[in-house]
């Protein structure tokens, strides 16, 4: 190929700080990960151990060959469903998805073609949410978490729309903070024809009963008409699910193109899924362990660099502000066995790159109390 529009770019990439490489392979003796969303530390659980106790495993497709719509075998993705379905309750759907990009794009996407809607987004929603935005033209974003903004331009917009969908994640995921969910609920009883989708990635297994994330914690969790969250996370898996009432899931099942036009899970995944959602449910001791290492982690990071935002959570940051500097750090951190990776521009805005920190309540204090000290040393 000729073109070196190609070279231009990452020379770009480069001068600015922001070129990325694939990590090299990060296991090995001694070596801490900080950079995962293994929060549970299901993410060392091998087939083998699953094995013992679940030999349903060895008879499930590694592949379902088609789209759900066309394929033969729905019996793992059904038992999935109704395990979701009798956990999140009220009469409500599940769906599953391929990923959580695939579900959010495909139903933000969805959402956003219908006539008279109007996107309501957070600033700091993630990447796969403003790509189902993308090709919507009746979109806003708010400042980060600030409800008062909401309330602003829903009395502003409440009637040149006839629904107003208000996206927010329950634990935003390089921040590790959450909106008052309250709140959220009365705003959409103040302003009719309000619809709440809430990203529950960084919360599902994590938080709430049982794991089961934040809006089940709160006064009426179906008043969160769409709730999504991935299995590529807490529970060790691949995939994601929403949860809605039923017109909404057919709506979907309808409109939403990643649902449609693509190959649909492996059923070896969805059993899987659904072995480790049963195992996280019982998961309170990991739990336990994880806001114990939250709180560690929150009282060192407020002395390193104090923060007024900063919450307790199992996702920590150290804003650098400077792309290049932050890889370095990185690079320094690496060299001790640690490794927090840095997160740079388009993922956060710019001047506030930073070192993730991302716990799991498979770190014990002194595995903490090593990674504390290499920060105090090179920040
Ligand atoms: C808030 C949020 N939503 C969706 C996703 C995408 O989920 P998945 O990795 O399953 O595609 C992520 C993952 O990075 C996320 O942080």
């Amino acid at each position: 190929m000729s073109d070196n529009i190609f070279e231009s770019l990452t020379a770009k990439l480069k001068a600015t700080g922001n070129f990325r490489t694939i990590p090299e392979n990060r296991f090995g003796n001694g070596v801490l990960d900080f950079s995962a969303n293994d929060y549970l530390g299901f993410g060392n659980i091998t087939f083998r151990d699953m094995l013992v106790g679940h030999p349903e495993l060895l008879n499930a497709p590694m592949t379902s060959s088609a789209s759900r719509l066309l394929a033969s075998t729905q019996s793992h993705y059904n038992d999935l469903e109704r395990l979701l379905e009798s956990i999140y309750g009220f009469g409500r759907r599940a769906l599953l998805f391929n990923s959580g990009y695939h579900a959010n794009v495909g139903m933000v996407s969805a959402l956003g073609s219908l006539p008279g809607t109007l996107i309501v987004a957070d600033k700091l929603v993630h990447a796969s949410i403003i790509d189902g935005m993308k090709e919507i033209r009746n979109r806003i974003r708010f400042p980060h978490n600030n409800l008062d903004k909401l309330d602003e331009i829903l009395a502003r917009e409440a009637d040149n729309y006839e629904r107003k969908i208000v996206i927010v994640e329950s634990v935003y995921s390089m921040d590790g903070d959450s909106p008052d969910l309250e709140r959220l609920v009365s705003l959409k009883k103040k302003y009719p024809g309000t619809i709440l989708y809430i990203d529950e990635a960084h919360a599902f297994g994590v938080l709430g009963s049982k794991g089961t994330g934040l809006t089940m914690q709160t006064h009426a969790p179906d008043e969160f008409d769409i709730v999504i969250a991935t299995l590529g996370k807490a529970v060790g898996s691949y995939g994601a699910f929403a949860i809605m009432k039923e017109p909404v899931r057919n709506f979907f099942i309808n409109k939403a193109r990643s649902f449609i036009f693509s190959t649909s899970l492996p059923p070896q995944t969805v059993l899987w899924s659904k072995l480790m959602i049963e195992r996280m449910l019982n998961a309170s001791n990991e739990r336990r362990q994880l806001r114990h290492n939250s709180e560690k982690l929150y009282m060192a990071l407020q002395e390193i660099a104090p923060d007024r935002n900063r919450t307790v959570s199992h996702i920590g940051y150290l804003i650098i502000g400077d792309p290049s500097r932050a890889v370095g750090l990185s690079a320094k951190l690496r060299e001790q066995g640690l490794i927090v990776l840095p997160i740079r521009t388009p993922t956060v805005p710019p001047g506030t790159e930073r070192l993730r920190i991302s716990l799991s309540s498979s770190h014990s204090d002194a595995d903490i109390d090593k990674l504390i000290s290499a920060l105090k040393e090179w920040k």
